[in-house]
C-alpha cells in the first residue's frame, strides 16, 4: 500500500502525526504500507514557492492514495490568490480527477451530549454528503474583475455542471444509497438557478437505472434547515460542490464536532485523498489541542475504498470508539467538567484499543 503523506498547515502535522502513528502500528503487524512525505498548501510555498509544486505532483500521481492535514493560515492569507494555500488543495482535487467528495457524518453514542442538538434529535444520526469536488463555481471560466455596463467595478464566477459530471456523481449517490438505507435526496437551487434546473433534470434521469432507490429532490435553503430540524430524515444526500462545502460544515456539528468528521475524495478507481473536514486551525496550531480523530478516522475510510481492506477500517473505527467510551476526550469534544486530553494521548489512547484488537484477533 503506497501512500503519500501530505500533513500540510496549522494542525495539520500534528494530526497526520497520530494517523501515521496508527499507520506504523499495522506495518509492525506486518502490512506492507510504503509512506512517502511531501508538501502541500502554506507549507509548499513556504519550501518551493507554490502551493502544489511538481514534487508533490509527481508524489500524488505515484500514490495509490493520499492522506492530507490541512491547509491554510492567517500568514497567508495576503497573499495572491494563485499561491495561497487552498490552490493547494483545488489543484491535487483537479488534477487527480478526485469529482466524489464522501463525508458521513455519523454520531457515535459517546458523543450524544457533545452535540449543540437535543439528543433526542440526533441521536443515531449516520447521514452522507456526496458533494461533487471538481466542478460549479469553484472552478467555472471565466471568474475575476471587470468594469461592468455602468463603469463600476464589480467581481464574478461562473457557476456551471456539464451533463457527464453530474451524472458521475449522482451515479456515487445512488450507489452508495443503494448500500445504505436506499433513500437519495438531491440537494440543488432549482427555484432560481438554471444550473440547479439540468442538475434536477439529471440526476432524475440516472434514477431510471436505481429503481430501489428513493430519490428526493429539496432546495437548498430548505436542506440548509431540515439538517437542524431533523437531520435523521436523510440517509445520502448528493449535491454540488459549493452547497456541499456549506452543508457538510453545517452536518459536522451535528456530531459534536468538526474534529470527528472525515472525508474521502475519490476519483472513477476510487484512488482517493483522505482528509479530515476541518480547516487548519492556526489559533491551536502546535499546543497539541487538536483533536486528531476525524484524520484517523479519514484513514479508516481509506483502508475502506482504497485498498479495501474493511478489516483493517473496522479495527480503526473500533478503537476510535473504545477510546471514546472510556471517556478520552480532546478539548473539542469534552464537556464541562469532563477530563481534556490532549492530541498525542488521543493517539495513544487509539493506539492502546489498537493493539487489544489485534490480541482479540
Ligand atoms: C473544504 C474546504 C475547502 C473547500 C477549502 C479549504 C478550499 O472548505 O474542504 O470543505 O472549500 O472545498
Ligand atoms: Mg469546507
Amino acid at each position: 500500500m503506497k501512500i503519500a503523506i501530505l500533513p500540510g498547515d496549522g494542525i495539520g502535522p500534528e494530526i497526520v502525526t497520530q494517523a501515521v502513528r496508527v499507520l506504523e502500528f499495522f506495518r509492525a503487524e506486518g502490512e506492507k504500507i510504503e509512506l512517502d512525505c511531501g508538501h502541500l498548501g502554506g507549507a509548499a510555498y513556504d519550501a518551493e514557492g507554490d502551493p502544489f509544486p511538481e514534487s508533490t505532483q509527481r508524489l500524488a500521481q505515484a500514490a495509490e492514495a493520499i492522506l492530507l492535514g490541512a491547509v491554510g493560515g492567517p500568514r497567508y492569507d495576503t497573499l495572491p490568490r494563485a499561491v495561497r494555500p487552498e490552490q493547494g488543495i483545488l489543484g491535487i482535487r483537479k488534477a487527480l480527477g478526485l469529482f466524489a467528495n464522501l463525508r458521513p457524518a455519523i454520531l457515535y453514542p459517546e458523543l450524544v451530549a457533545s452535540s449543540t442538538l437535543k439528543p433526542e434529535v440526533v441521536s443515531g444520526l449516520d447521514l452522507l454528503i456526496v458533494r461533487e469536488l471538481t466542478g460549479d463555481i469553484y472552478f467555472g471560466q471565466p471568474r475575476g474583475r471587470r468594469d461592468n455596463a455602468a463603469g463600476e467595478a464589480e467581481g464574478f464566477d461562473t457557476m456551471h455542471y456539464a451533463e457527464s459530471e453530474i451524472r458521475r456523481i449522482a451515479r456515487v449517490g445512488f450507489e452508495a444509497a443503494r448500500r445504505r438505507g436506499r433513500r437519495l435526496c438531491s440537494v440543488d437551487k432549482a427555484n432560481v438557478l438554471e444550473t440547479s434546473l439540468f442538475w434536477r433534470e439529471i440526476v432524475s434521469d440516472e434514477a431510471k437505472a436505481y429503481p430501489e432507490v428513493t430519490l428526493s429532490h429539496m432546495y437548498v435553503d430548505n436542506a440548509a434547515m431540515q439538517l437542524v430540524r431533523n437531520p435523521r430524515q436523510f440517509d445520502v444526500i448528493v449535491t454540488g460542490n459549493l452547497f456541499g462545502d456549506i452543508l457538510s460544515d453545517e452536518a459536522s456539528m451535528l456530531v459534536g464536532s468538526i474534529g470527528m468528521l472525515p472525508s474521502a475524495s475519490l476519483d472513477a478507481n476510487n484512488k482517493g485523498l483522505y482528509e479530515p473536514c476541518h480547516g487548519s486551525a492556526p489559533d491551536i496550531a502546535g499546543r497539541d489541542q487538536a483533536n486528531p480523530l476525524a484524520t484517523i478516522l479519514s484513514l479508516a475510510m481509506m483502508f475502506r475504498f482504497s485498498f479495501d481492506r474493511q478489516d483493517l477500517a473496522a479495527r480503526i473505527e473500533g478503537a476510535v470508539r473504545t477510546a471514546l467510551a472510556a471517556g478520552r476526550r480532546t478539548a473539542d469534544i469534552a464537556l464541562g467538567a469532563e477530563q481534556v486530553i490532549g492530541t498525542r494521548a488521543m493517539g495513544d489512547a487509539v493506539l492502546a484499543a489498537l493493539k487489544t484488537s489485534g490480541d482479540a484477533d
